[in-house]
């Protein structure tokens, strides 16, 4: 499986402001995005992804198929009436659960045409989600399903996970010209982190294309 992660920030490392806006990227970037969506065969987000931006995580300013959509969600928190479960019916929708999500909202998540799948719990080296979804068996899972090509657009704490693993086979970061700052804006990789520089995982800068808008959008493979 090729996993990739993709996200915008601002200068200052923000993929959000602390008041929940993530809407940094230009259209010129969003129509990018919108291709590499279609080329894919799922797209994946965290829950507080879902409950802070309720994307449609479809494809819309380019030609293509929607991909299907998959929430990592271990206690099943995701609301009813989220546009990616209210579209589940025209959109494959998948939300990863673990035992710690109440049957009855399983129940309630199937009647709206989503698929759910139970995962075993694995906290991919993260303090703040220490029971979280499995995240290797997940992608076990959705590679069975035939999801060979696979794009994660955040947040924060799940980009962590996949790459403290080690499960990321590229990164793609637009770089906003423009600063959010606040300690408490969410940035493209939370997680504990690492205490030394020298632990961090290291990336090879591949691609570099500068946009009309400004930003910046860098290609990188950790090696
Ligand atoms: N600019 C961009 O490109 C961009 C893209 C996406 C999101 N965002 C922004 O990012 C923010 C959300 O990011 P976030 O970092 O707070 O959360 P996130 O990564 O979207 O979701 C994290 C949550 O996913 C669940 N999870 C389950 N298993 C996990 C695992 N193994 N590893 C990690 N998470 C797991 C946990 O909740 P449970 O314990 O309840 O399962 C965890 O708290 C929002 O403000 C959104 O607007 C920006």
């Amino acid at each position: 499986m090729k996993l990739i992660i993709n996200g915008a920030m601002t200068v200052d490392g923000k993929i959000a402001t602390a008041a929940g806006d993530s809407k940094i990227s230009s259209k010129e970037d969003l129509i990018r995005v919108h291709k590499l969506r279609a080329s894919v065969d799922a797209i994946v987000v965290g829950i507080s992804t879902i409950m802070g931006d309720d994307p449609r995580l479809t494809v819309r300013l380019a030609k293509g198929k929607s991909p299907a959509r998959i929430v990592v969600d271990s206690k099943g928190r995701i609301p009813l009436e989220s546009q990616v479960l209210s579209t589940a019916r025209s959109v494959r929708t998948i939300v990863a659960v673990t035992s710690q999500a109440p049957e009855e909202k399983i129940a309630k998540i199937r009647e709206t045409g989503t698929e759910v799948l139970v995962v075993k719990e694995g906290s991919g080296y993260n303090v703040a989600v220490p029971h979280g979804v499995d995240l290797k068996q997940l992608f076990l899972s959705l590679e069975s399903m035939g999801m060979n090509k696979v794009l994660v657009e955040g947040g924060g704490e799940l980009n962590w996970s996949l790459l403290r693993l080690g499960m990321v086979d590229e990164l793609t970061v637009t770089i906003a010209p423009k600063i959010a700052g606040g300690r408490l804006a969410t940035t493209l990789v939370e997680g504990d982190g690492f205490d030394q520089i020298s632990d961090g995982i290291k990336l090879r800068l591949e691609r570099v294309v500068r946009k009309k808008s400004g930003e910046l959008v860098l290609r990188y493979r950790p090696t």
